[in-house]
């Protein structure tokens, strides 16, 4: 079983280049099946969730060509079936994108019921009301949801509750219906506005992106495109705040700074210096790390996949914080593991109320999810002593090359397989 073996202590000083935005790659690479052109995809990350979602369109007869590690060309006019199936496809989330982009195209599609991270109900039925809106029968059953239309018809759409999946599975419905379709309350994440850039880079014809009201006119047929993914926000979080609890000098580069604000202001509030740049931010952790409050919200809100991060950071920090989650009810579940760690938090309901301690110490943790994962890896690298994490199959979801971007900085981390390979990495660290 892979683990990663960490020896805390080294404050993470350099650069490291972000890659591609994981949540906008796999609204992206379902859209691409949209066209029987040829569309070409760069700054595709390399990491589980994306491959599998290549997998699942190979599997309809989607031809995939990696021209290399992050450029894909994907050809989808031998689609031969509009049936995603198979135990694989269940353990992503995104899944369900395949349905937006199916039925926007086929009227037609069937997919597994998505799975995703153990964060909390995931309801999808915001997705379901969007289809219905648009005309189409959805069915739930066999552990399967099919949506099936005649033709599907713009119509006006409320969401109830500000949704990012179904904001991008609606708006890839939509965007060859006849007439025109408005989405209020919609999503406004930096990811929901890639996608539209990226389906109107292919003929559609999409406004206010970025906005809770976007307004999407149906067009005949889409077109092949060349496009780039946007810089990961998250991923750059990550190791933003892997510079404050390590108390050191990070710049991430290629990044788009106005999508880090909420993060940025964090941890300025905490006690960090930051220096924007075009396309980098640079995060000093000079001094010592002071409380705050936080509540995770939609864009341009603190982002729930920041949840984490944040409080292995709060927990360093002088005085007591406030943490509420307010999108996913279940995200405090590596508050356990924190707490192995010497950590002081009390979870009640969806409010963590941590009391910063003054240091952390080594030990052996699992990851229970994605972000709670590469969280208890940054808790690990400013911990005294050695930590051993488990289950990091959950973030090779969504980090690329993680363990290697951190020993560029300076972080002593290894993947390891074996006790040996474990007992090799006790004599290296000493
Ligand atoms: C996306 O999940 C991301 N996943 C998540 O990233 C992220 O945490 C989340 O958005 C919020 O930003 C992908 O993009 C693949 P939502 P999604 O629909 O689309 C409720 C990561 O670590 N809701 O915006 O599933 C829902 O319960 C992950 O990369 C409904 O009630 O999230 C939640 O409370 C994990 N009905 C809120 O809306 C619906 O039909 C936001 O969910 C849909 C959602």
């Amino acid at each position: 079983m892979e683990q990663y073996a960490i020896k805390g202590g080294n404050p993470l000083v350099g650069e490291v280049e972000i890659s591609g935005a994981k949540n906008a790659a796999l609204a992206i690479l379902a859209a691409a099946i949209m066209t029987d052109e040829t569309v070409l995809i760069e700054n595709v990350p390399d990491v589980r969730d994306t491959n599998v979602m290549m997998q699942a369109m190979e599997s309809i007869g989607v031809v995939v060509n990696r021209i290399d590690r992050h450029t894909v060309k994907i050809n989808a006019s031998q689609v031969h079936d509009l049936v995603i199936e198979g135990d694989y496809i269940k353990k992503i989330r995104a899944s369900y994108y395949l349905l937006g982009s199916l039925l926007g195209k086929y009227s037609k599609a069937e997919v597994v019921l998505p799975g995703g991270c153990n964060i909390g109900l995931r309801p999808i039925d915001q997705h379901i009301k969007g289809f219905r809106a648009l005309g189409a029968d959805v069915g739930i059953g066999y552990g399967r949801i099919s949506a099936e239309a005649v033709k599907l018809k713009g119509n006006h759409i409320y969401m109830d509750v500000v949704t990012v999946g179904a904001t991008m599975n609606v708006m890839m419905a939509a965007v060859m219906a006849e007439g025109t379709t408005v989405i209020e309350n919609a999503a406004k994440e930096p990811h929901v506005v890639d996608l539209a850039n990226f389906l109107n880079s292919m003929g559609a014809n999409i406004k206010g992106a970025g906005t809770d009201v976007i307004r999407i006119k149906g067009v005949s047929r889409l077109h092949g495109t060349e496009y780039g993914i946007i810089p990961d926000q998250i991923e750059a979080g990550t190791f933003m705040f892997a510079a404050a609890v390590t108390k050191g000098d990070v710049t991430v580069k290629n990044v788009i700074p106005k999508h880090l604000e909420s993060i940025s202001a964090k941890l300025l509030e905490i006690g960090c210096e930051i220096e924007e740049s075009d396309d980098a931010v640079r995060v000093v952790a000079a001094k010592p790390l002071g409380h705050t409050h936080v509540k995770t919200l939609p864009y341009p809100g603190f982002p729930t996949d920041m949840q984490p991060q944040i409080t292995v950071a709060l927990g360093l920090s002088a005085g007591t914080s406030i943490v509420t989650e307010s999108i996913f009810e279940n995200r405090f579940k590596y508050v356990d593991e924190l707490t192995c760690m010497g950590a002081n938090i009390k979870v009640e309901s969806n409010t963590a109320i941590i009391d910063g301690v003054s240091k952390y110490t080594g030990a052996h943790i699992t990851a229970p999810d994605l972000r709670a994962g590469a969280a208890l890896v940054i808790a690990a690298l400013a911990a005294d002593g050695i930590s051993t994490v488990d289950d990091i199959k959950y973030i090779q979801r969504g980090y690329e090359d993680f363990h290697l971007k951190l020993q560029h900085l300076g972080a002593q981390i290894d993947l390891v397989t074996t006790d040996r390979e474990m007992q090799k990495f006790r004599l290296k660290v000493g």
